[in-house]
């Protein structure tokens, strides 16, 4: 039995201010939830993350940087370790978003490597795969997927595999407002999950969290979430809004 887990990810979005009254917001949104019910975690700004991590002290909210640097320290101008991270009060990192990959040029290996810092630095990876929309009229999607996989999550061992968060983003249904259907979304997670146990074994593909990310909105998270292998969500354009956002977690208590 997998708890689900969905993820506000604010992007380049929101003051440590307006982080603040999101989280109060949301607290009281979803006041009747309980933590048996869903796992929460935003992951705000660099700027607003310790302001989160105060607000968010006592309840069952958690917070995630948006990236990282592999390095631990050093002569990295603009750029944030996992040890930073963590001495923030980050208890997660999203790692290898699209927008990481396609604009600022990540590539599969340095995933692996900030994947491995992460761990190193006690902190929950999130990693995101997903094919592009000329990848998936190729007919590739799968072995895009396979290759991110595989690259990204070399050297984990299985216990890093059962605590850590895969998210399946498919590059053409983020920020469109057009989500992957049910069967587009239900193909790609299974193959996820079949892959995970080749590579790392039944139990711990079977306790590794996958969850959706594209275009998720209240209209259509109870189909997504309702997919065998989708364990939860990752969003962005509705998660700045909390009472948005509230409505979305909120299908984990119909569940
Ligand atoms: P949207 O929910 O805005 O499509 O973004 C998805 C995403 O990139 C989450 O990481």
């Amino acid at each position: 039995m997998r708890i689900p887990v969905f993820a506000a990810n604010w992007k380049m979005h929101k003051t440590g201010l307006e982080a603040v009254a999101w989280i109060r917001e949301f607290a009281v949104a979803t006041k009747n939830l309980s933590a048996a019910d869903a796992e929460v975690i935003i992951a705000p700004p660099f700027t607003a993350i310790a302001a989160a991590v105060e607000a968010t002290r006592g309840a069952t909210l958690a917070v995630a940087g948006q990236n990282l640097h592999f390095e631990r320290q050093g002569a990295f101008t603009g750029e944030v370790s996992a040890a930073l991270l963590k001495a923030a009060g980050a208890d997660l990192v999203i790692i290898g978003h699209s927008e990481r990959r396609r604009i600022f040029g990540e590539t599969d290996e340095s995933v692996q490597r900030k994947v491995t810092a992460a761990h190193t630095a006690g902190l929950v990876p999130i990693v995101c795969v997903g094919e592009t929309l000329d990848e998936r009229e190729r007919g590739e999607t799968l072995a895009v997927l396979d290759r991110q996989l595989k690259a990204g999550l070399d050297g984990c061992s299985g216990d890093q595999i059962a605590a850590l968060i895969l998210a399946y983003e498919p590059v053409w249904a983020i920020g469109t407002g057009k989500n992957a259907t049910a069967t587009e979304a239900g193909e790609a997670h299974a193959h996820l999950r079949r892959r995970l146990r080749e590579w790392f074994g039944g139990t711990h593909a079977d306790r590794c969290r996958i969850l959706y990310g594209g275009s998720v909105k209240p209209e259509n998270i109870k189909e997504l979430i309702g997919l065998e292998d989708v364990d939860g969500a990752l969003v962005g354009g509705a998660s700045l809004e909390s009472s948005t956002f509230a409505a979305i977690v909120s299908v984990s208590a119909t569940l």
